[in-house]
């Protein structure tokens, strides 16, 4: 079915499976709109700890079983905010747990396209027998956020409600917006522009990377994101990076503080940081003296 952007998928899910109450497992941190979304529908946030491989499915086992659960939502590849990705093992082991414990997984996949090295994850949906993942995509980073066209590929039973939730909204999304992605899509252009995009990100992701690695204090520590847009930064405990954000606008630099990243509050020492959208200069300006306000912070 096709959606106005992946964001209406998320909140069908919502419409269609939470009641009040109900409890909904995510990463911890995950993406600040799902967490919006599934508010509005009264959910009951668990959250499930994180690792390189993303998602710990024995923790999201052990306390599904404790707590039980409706549903999982989960940014498998190339993470919002962590960059992070699913293991290819964990991708299989999670519908078993799916499956013992009655709950819907919600795959939101945004980003999977948007690899620059590394091997191919296939998605979890592709690994769904009984039905009971949604996989929601997405041509918002790969051709234009504006045109606000999604999908979402589930099986019959539940498509047919969301149809219904869907109606009551905006009847249909765009039509103008779905032909020019579909003529794209058709034309010999678009993989051209895939491929485009793809190294223009890489380069930017890496000179990034470079420019934070001869900038940022020690006490800053990231990964190297393979594909998506953001780089997250965890600084040591006890900082506020929410207060750290008007010190970096008053200098014109934008990030954004983890604190909204995470179901249940409590973590004010994170960053997100994209490195898609500026130019190569505005990155050299930003992350240099991002780097000095942060040094001054620790006082290194
Ligand atoms: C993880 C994730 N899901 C969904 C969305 C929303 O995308 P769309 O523009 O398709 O609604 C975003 C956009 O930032 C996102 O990062």
């Amino acid at each position: 079915m096709l959606t106005t952007g992946s964001q209406q998928g998320i909140d069908l899910c919502g419409k269609v499976f939470i009641n009040p109450g109900d409890n909904v497992w995510v990463e911890n941190p995950t993406y600040l709109a799902a967490i919006q979304i599934y508010k509005v529908y009264n959910a009951c946030f668990n959250t499930v700890i994180t690792d390189k491989d993303g998602m710990d499915i024995d923790a999201l086992k052990q306390g599904a079983a404790e707590n039980g659960g409706k549903l999982v939502y989960t940014v498998p590849t190339f993470q919002n905010p962590t960059g992070k990705s699913l293991s290819l093992e964990r991708r299989k082991a999670i519908i078993e747990c799916l499956e013992d414990n009655d709950m819907i997984l919600v795959e939101d996949d945004p980003y999977s396209d948007l690899r620059y090295e590394g091997e191919v994850l296939p998605p979890i949906k592709s690994f769904d027998t009984s039905g009971r993942v949604v996989y929601l995509g997405s041509f918002s980073k790969t051709i234009a956020p504006g045109l606000r066209t999604g999908y979402i590929v589930a099986n019959e039973e539940i498509l047919a409600k969301m149809m219904v939730g869907k109606q009551t909204v905006d009847l249909h999304s765009n039509a103008l917006s779905q032909v020019l992605i579909y003529e794209y899509l058709k034309s010999e252009t678009y993989d051209a522009h895939l491929e485009s995009i793809k190294l223009l990100y890489k380069n930017k992701r890496d000179k990034m990377l470079n420019l934070m690695q001869a900038h940022f204090p020690d006490c800053a520590k990231w990964e190297k994101p393979q594909g998506g847009m953001f780089i997250w930064v965890e600084f040591p405990q006890g900082v506020s990076m929410t207060e750290f954000l008007s010190v970096a606008m008053d200098e014109k630099i934008a990030f954004i503080p983890g604190a909204s990243f995470y179901a249940l509050g409590g973590t004010d020492n994170t960053m997100r940081l994209n490195f898609s959208n500026s130019t190569e200069a505005d990155m050299e300006k930003g992350i240099k003296k991002l780097g000095e306000l942060l040094k001054k912070l620790f006082n290194k």
